[in-house]
């Protein structure tokens, strides 16, 4: 499905992310502790708790970039023991805290090599166009090295490279860290088109009271478990906000 197509592919049956009973240890010490989350076509979900509460290790394992116990089903089908190469052909896409893109190579090098797990080769062309519209600033900047672009660009870069993969899912790692306001609001502008052309966005992130608003449900995590989920209306709420915040 394409960005701008209006959620076309909103609510179809099965599809979209669920996570059953997720648990993540390192050398026998906990992370997470039994996580389930369900993220459908159309919807964007947040994970939001203090430092170390499990939220990139939940994202890791979902990955499969970290070892787990639970269920993961990627539109219906579960992902058991695939590594992160082939899970990403099955239509999942992580944009990693810091960014990570590729700063000796230009902008328009990131994007094609975002692509190298693309389950359809043949939209590869459209994908880019659509990405370009969304950002035009990577369509200004093609032929710049990558690190010399801003924070905020750069993020602009790897949520761009994360869509020529075309996942069903597209899950991030604190996108707003180090960002302006400026570059805050765009990026969640397109992570609302992203929402709105029918993909699951599961984003992690420190900003509360943002995230609660912006996103369909937002979980709560403390300690490596669930502890409250969060309605939009609950933004407002200072003693939600609160008891998200110090548990
Ligand atoms: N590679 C690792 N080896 C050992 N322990 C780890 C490793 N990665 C994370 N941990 C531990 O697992 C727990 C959860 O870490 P995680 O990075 O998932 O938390 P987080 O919610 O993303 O935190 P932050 O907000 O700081 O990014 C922490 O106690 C952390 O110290
Ligand atoms: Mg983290």
């Amino acid at each position: 499905m394409s960005i701008g197509d209006n959620g076309s592919a909103r609510g179809s049956i099965g599809s979209g992310l669920v996570v059953e009973n997720l648990h993540v240890a390192y050398g026998g010490v906990p992370a997470v502790r039994g996580i389930s989350l369900e993220v459908k076509a159309g919807e964007a979900v947040g994970l939001i708790g203090p430092n170390g509460a499990g939220k990139s290790s939940t994202l890791l394992a979902i990955m499969g970039a970290i070892g787990r116990t639970g269920r993961v089903l990627v539109d219906g089908r579960d992902i058991a023991g695939l590594p992160p190469e082939k899970v990403v052909r099955t239509g999942v896409a992580l944009v990693p805290e810091g960014r990570h893109v590729f700063a000796e190579l230009t902008v328009a090098d990131n994007l094609r090599l975002g692509a190298v797990g693309r389950r359809d080769r043949s939209g590869y062309a459209e994908a880019l166009e659509q990405i370009l519209t969304m950002f035009p600033i990577l369509r200004d900047f093609g032929h710049r090295q990558a690190g010399l672009l801003s924070g905020g660009q750069q993020q602009q870069l790897a949520i761009g490279r994360a869509l020529m993969s075309d996942p069903d899912i597209l899950m991030l790692d604190e996108p707003s860290l180090g960002l302006s306001p400026t570059a805050v609001d765009t990026v969640f502008e397109a992570l609302d088109l992203i929402r709105g052309a029918g993909k699951a966005v599961l984003v992690v992130e420190q900003r509360a009271e943002f995230t609660i608003a912006f996103c369909d449900r937002t979980f709560v995590l403390h300690d490596g478990e669930i502890t409250l989920t969060l309605k939009p209306e609950d933004a407002e709420k200072v003693d939600v906000l609160t008891k998200a915040y110090f548990g």
